[in-house]
Parts: structure tokens; C-alpha cells; sequence
């Protein structure tokens, strides 16, 4: 890590995930292109992974792409599309040697095939690795994906696997898209807004939110270190009192 920080070891995060907003914005003041400010904050994917690999975090989950994105114009969506693929492409060998396992989250029967292709090829070879779990969000929205979730569970019970006693938190967790992760801990949002615009609706119940004005292409190691000792100065209290937390 380049920057010198004063985490608490102990208190590192397991699950982070990011809403990584800002990218238009960020290259129209640039008087650039929106795809160069995609572009750029590809570059910003790669720190952010490195940062929170060497930081000891479990899991990160990246908004890369949500179901509404695809009602962007074609040029927009084609050139994403573009950028993941070359992403998981050019750093293939570095999430081999940097012990990391791709996965993802969403509806990826509506991606491109050749993107496809290329995703699943990166999970099946990195499927092993078991430092950082780098997850992307891809054609996701929680909505769509508790639907996802509530019809198997109900084609579960129509034949007969399941009664409706059974369906408890536990069972929806292990129906979403996310089953096996740890939900997240906390949650960074980029470019100034303030929502969760349809991100681990379920998941982040008890996440920390940390808003930030900066935009994702700025958003490098200091900013990602700086949300982490934020988040180590809040008291997670989980629906419990003050004094009941401190006196564990
Ligand atoms: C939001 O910015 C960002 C996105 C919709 C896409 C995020 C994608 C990347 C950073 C690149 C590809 C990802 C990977 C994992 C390689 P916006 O366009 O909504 O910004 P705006 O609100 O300023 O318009």
C-alpha cells in the first residue's frame, strides 16, 4: 500500500460494497466524453482492489452495472460492456497471483455472450482463490433479485421440498444472489448522492453508509482508507443499546 494509514487491524471490514456513482459527471467537467469517465474509473476498480486485498478485506461487492443501465443509450451500455470484458481480460493474471476469486451478482443471462464468456471463464479459473472475493454487481437490482428468490423458494414449495414454516431469514439468505457472503458491513457511495438506488436492498440492513462527494474516478486508496476509518469510528449497535454493546 503507498499510503500510510492508522487502521485498527482488528476492526477491518469483512464486506464492503460500492455504489461507484460519478463517472459522467466527473469526465463532462473534464470536457470529455461519459465513456472516459467509465474509462477512468476502471482505473479506480483496480486500486480499490488492491487496497482492500492488502487491507485484509473479505469481500467487496462493486455496482458495475444495474438493471435500469440498460436503459442507457446503446453506445453507453456497448462501451461498459467493452470495459468490463477488457477488465477481467487484463487482470486475469493478476487476480491469480494476488489470490482472488471473481464473482458476480445479477442476471447475467442478459449480458453480451462474449462477455459472458469471459466472466465465467474468470470465476471458474479464480474459483480457488481465496483472499479477496471481488463480487460485481452485473444487470442487478435487489428488487429483481428478491423476486428471483421468492419464485424458487415458492417452486420449492410447490414441490413439496419445503413447508412454509421453513422460510425464515436464513432461507431467504440462502435464495439471493449473494447466498454464502457475509452481508455487507459497510456501504460507500460516490458522487454526491445520498440513496441506495436498488443496491443489497436486503443485505445492507445493517450496513454502514459512508456518502461521499467524490466522484468514482477520483475515488483512489486515500478516499477508500479514509471510509474505513470512519466506518471503525461508528458504533454498530444492531437494533441493541449503547451501554448493551459496550458491555458486549
Ligand atoms: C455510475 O456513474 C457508474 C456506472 C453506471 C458504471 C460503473 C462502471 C465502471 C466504473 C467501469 C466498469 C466496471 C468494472 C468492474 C470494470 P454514472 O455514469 O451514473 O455517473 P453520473 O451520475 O455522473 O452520470
Amino acid at each position: 500500500m503507498s499510503v500510510a494509514h492508522s487502521l485498527d487491524p482488528q476492526c477491518i471490514p469483512r464486506h464492503v460494497a460500492i455504489i461507484m456513482d460519478g463517472n459522467g459527471r466527473w469526465a463532462k467537467r473534464q470536457h470529455k466524453p461519459r465513456l472516459y469517465g467509465h474509462k477512468v474509473g476502471v482505473d479506480s476498480v483496480q486500486e480499490i482492489v488492491e487496497c482492500a486485498t492488502e487491507l485484509g478485506v473479505e469481500v467487496l461487492t462493486l455496482y458495475a452495472f444495474s438493471t435500469e443501465n440498460w436503459k442507457r443509450p446503446a453506445d453507453e451500455v456497448g462501451g461498459l460492456m467493452g470495459l468490463l470484458k477488457n477488465y477481467l481480460q487484463k487482470e486475469l493474471n493478476r487476480m491469480l497471483k494476488n489470490n482472488i476469486r471473481l464473482t458476480c451478482i445479477g442476471n447475467i443471462e442478459k449480458l453480451p455472450s462474449d462477455v459472458r464468456e469471459v466472466l465465467e471463464k474468470t470465476m471458474a479459473e479464480t474459483a480457488k482463490n481465496s483472499k479477496l472475493t471481488l463480487n460485481l454487481a452485473l444487470s442487478y437490482g435487489g428488487r429483481s433479485e428478491m423476486v428471483h428468490a421468492i419464485r424458487n423458494i415458492a417452486e420449492e414449495a410447490r414441490a413439496g421440498k419445503l413447508a412454509t414454516e421453513d422460510i425464515d431469514e436464513k432461507l431467504i439468505d440462502s435464495h439471493l444472489y449473494t447466498a454464502g457472503l457475509p452481508d455487507p458491513d459497510l456501504l460507500i457511495r460516490t458522487g454526491g448522492e445520498a440513496r441506495l438506488s436498488n443496491f443489497l436492498l436486503w443485505q445492507a440492513s445493517y450496513a454502514e453508509i459512508y456518502f461521499t462527494d467524490m466522484m468514482w474516478p477520483e475515488f483512489r486508496e486515500a478516499a477508500f482508507i479514509q471510509a474505513v476509518k470512519e466506518y471503525q469510528g461508528r458504533e454498530r449497535r444492531f437494533g441493541q443499546t449503547s451501554d448493551q454493546v459496550k458491555s458486549g
